[in-house]
């Protein structure tokens, strides 16, 4: 059905893109999602591909240059392409659920374990914009939480967390190792076995103006690796050397970002990756991503090992999902978490 223009003006904190998007009259973007972007970034073929079974490699320099890249999208991950397949699918059926179903997760506070919505942000001029994307976000791990429908996602998430878990655990083991620090110290300081793990899934769907919205702005993400995949259609951009990069992960590679949580451990070594989610007008795009840190009690901070090396600690401690929900309920444009607990230097 159509949308009047009447509506729009008034458009709910947490309506959803997808119905708009599909109204027969939109030929270009209502002014609440206007957003002032700067360059739409330049392809780029430099992202270099990891084969996760070097990680397995007897020669350490082989593995150090693994581990040392920003974003990696990881192949051989031992991740079935059906399973990355199936979930993908699960989210598009849970977007394509009548509106009423969707809206039984409307986020009421940062800690509901089940939010769905559009989401806005508050830019620097103080106003709010819509952002061009509907998501639904749920948390997996320790504890399981699943919206009811789709029925089949329920499985196929499970199914999803415990095979990202064991990805997770090698990658960290060799990023410990790689840091120098004593085989386990990761998983005991911060707990793997009751890791944190955030699922979420994006509808991006056609845009009218692409260059005139955003569907999520820049940020880093909460965690220690973020693991994404996505339904072929383009989109993620990430940040280096204040230049924005198009990334383009094989055909079922999963995407690795360094997350905020990495970074602070690590006391600056992996630095979190500032990335945000640009629109298109020709397809709908959707991204699966799983968040995975800390367990939600473990207070993270840098490695013991690492502040005597380097004589002082630069981030300061903060229990995980503290961390975490401040920044679900942080809508400002541009501001990080991370920013607040740096320690600057004088
Ligand atoms: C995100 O940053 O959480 C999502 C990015 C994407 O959709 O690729
Ligand atoms: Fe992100």
């Amino acid at each position: 059905p159509a949308i009047a223009p009447m509506k729009l003006s008034n458009l709910p904190e947490n309506s959803f893109v997808k119905a708009l998007a599909e109204s027969s009259t939109l030929n270009s973007v209502p002014s609440q999602f206007s957003f002032a972007n700067d360059s739409r970034g330049s392809h780029s073929d430099s992202i270099p591909i990891v084969d996760f079974s070097l990680l397995a490699s007897d020669n350490p320099d082989q593995r150090a240059k693994v581990l040392g890249t920003l974003t990696m999208p990881l192949v051989n991950h031992g991740i079935p392409d059906s399973l990355l397949k199936a979930i993908i699918d699960a989210s598009l059926e849970y977007f394509e659920l009548p509106e009423a179903d969707k809206r039984r997760y409307e986020a009421k506070s940062a800690s509901d374990p089940i939010k769905s919505g559009s989401g806005s942000v508050i830019n620097a001029a103080n106003h709010r914009v819509h952002l061009w994307r509907d998501f639904v976000k749920s948390y997996v791990h320790p504890q399981f939480h699943c919206p009811d429908k789709p029925q089949k996602l329920r499985k196929v998430l499970a199914e999803f967390s415990e095979k990202t878990r064991s990805v997770l655990r090698k990658l960290l083991q060799d990023i410990g190792e790689n840091l120098g620090l004593e085989k386990g110290y990761i998983d005991d300081t911060l707990k793997l076995d009751s890791c944190f793990q955030l699922y979420a899934a994006n509808y991006y769907p056609p845009c009218p103006q692409p260059d005139q919205a955003i569907g999520i702005p820049a940020h880093t993400d909460h965690g220690l690796l973020t693991f994404l995949i996505h339904n072929g259609v383009a989109g993620l951009q990430i940040q280096h050397d204040g230049k924005w990069f198009n990334t383009n992960s094989p055909q079922n590679s999963i995407l690795v970002n360094t997350a905020d949580h990495l970074e602070i451990f690590s006391n600056g070594r992996y630095k979190s990756v500032r990335h945000r989610a640009v629109v298109n007008s020709e397809a709908t795009r959707i991204s699966v991503v799983m968040a995975n840190g800390a367990a939600p009690d473990a207070i993270v901070r840098p490695a013991e090992p690492l502040v005597e090396q380097d004589g002082r600690p630069f981030y300061q401690p903060m229990k995980f999902i503290e961390y975490v929900e401040t920044m679900l309920s942080n809508r400002l444009e541009g501001k990080s978490n991370l920013d607040c607990i740096k320690i600057q230097q004088d």
